[in-house]
C-alpha cells in the first residue's frame, strides 16, 4: 500500500475542476472528490475524472442503517473508485454491510476508510449534543478499533493522531490525514496542522491536501513540493 499525496478536489463545477486537472500534464495525482462537487455534478463526474487516469477517494461519509449502506456501497463499488468512506458512528454492524456492499463480485474492492469523530466536534459539543461522556480521544481510538474490528482499511484522522492509531490497530491499518500545510504557508481554517514532512514521520499513509495545492500561484509546483516531502 503506497504512500500519496490526495488533493482534495473541493470545487462546485465540472469546469473549475478539470481546469484545475488540466494543468497536471505529467504525473495524475489521485484526487478526493467530495459531496458539494459529486452533489453538484453527479456520478458522471467520478467516470469522466476517473477516464482522465486518476486514482479516486469518494468522501461521501455514508451514515444510514446497514442494509442502505450496503446497497449504496455496492453503486459506489460500480463507479470504480479507489476509496470510499462512511461513518464508524453507524456502528461495526453498517461498517460490515459497508465492506459487503463494496466487494465485487471478483472479490476486489475500492478501500473503505471510517470517520470517527468529525474535527468539527469537540469535547463540549460531544457530551452535551451527543450524550458522549468519555474523553474524546477515547472515542476516536474506540472508533478506530471498531472500524478495525469490522475488517475496514483504516480511519480519517488527524496527523497528530496517526501514530497513536498505528499503535492501537497495527501498522497496517491506514491513516488518511488532512490538516496539511507547508512550513512557510497559510493555515487557514485548520487548527491542528503538520507539514508534509512530519506526517510522513509520524507515520500517515496518505495526506489529503486541498487549498496549500488548490489556491497556490502553481499547482502543479505546489502537489510536487507535497510529494517530495512526503513521499521523498
Ligand atoms: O484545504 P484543506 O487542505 O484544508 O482541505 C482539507 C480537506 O480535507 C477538505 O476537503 C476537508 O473537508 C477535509 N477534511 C478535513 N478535516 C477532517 C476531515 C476532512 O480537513 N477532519
Amino acid at each position: 500500500m503506497g504512500k500519496d499525496v490526495i488533493i482534495a478536489c473541493d470545487f462546485s463545477s465540472a469546469k473549475e475542476t478539470f481546469d484545475f486537472l488540466d494543468k497536471f500534464t505529467g504525473r495524475k495525482p489521485f484526487v478526493k472528490i467530495g459531496m458539494e462537487l459529486f452533489y453538484a455534478e453527479g456520478p458522471e463526474i467520478v467516470r469522466q475524472i476517473k477516464a482522465r487516469g486518476h486514482k479516486i477517494f469518494l468522501d461521501l461519509k455514508l451514515h444510514d442503517i446497514p442494509n442502505t449502506v450496503m446497497k449504496a456501497m455496492a453503486v459506489l463499488s460500480r463507479l470504480d473508485v479507489d476509496m470510499t468512506n462512511l461513518h464508524a458512528s453507524g456502528t461495526i454492524r453498517m461498517m460490515e454491510g459497508a465492506l459487503k456492499g463494496l466487494t465485487r463480485p471478483d472479490g476486489t474492492r475500492p478501500l473503505l476508510i471510517a470517520v470517527t469523530q468529525l474535527t468539527s466536534t469537540d469535547q463540549e459539543s460531544m457530551e452535551n449534543d451527543l450524550l458522549i461522556k468519555e474523553p474524546i480521544d477515547e472515542v476516536v481510538m474506540h472508533y478506530a478499533a471498531n472500524a478495525e474490528k469490522a475488517g475496514l482499511d483504516g480511519v480519517v484522522c488527524s496527523p497528530l493522531e496517526a501514530g497513536k492509531v498505528h499503535d492501537r490497530c497495527g501498522k497496517n491499518f491506514l491513516t488518511v490525514t488532512p490538516g496539511v500545510r507547508f512550513a512557510d504557508g497559510d493555515v487557514g481554517d485548520q487548527k491542528r496542522v503538520m507539514t508534509p514532512a512530519e506526517a510522513k514521520k509520524i507515520g500517515s499513509d496518505y495526506i489529503v491536501v486541498g487549498r496549500p495545492i488548490t489556491a497556490a500561484a502553481d499547482p502543479v509546483a505546489a502537489y510536487e513540493r507535497c510529494c517530495d516531502e512526503f513521499i521523498g
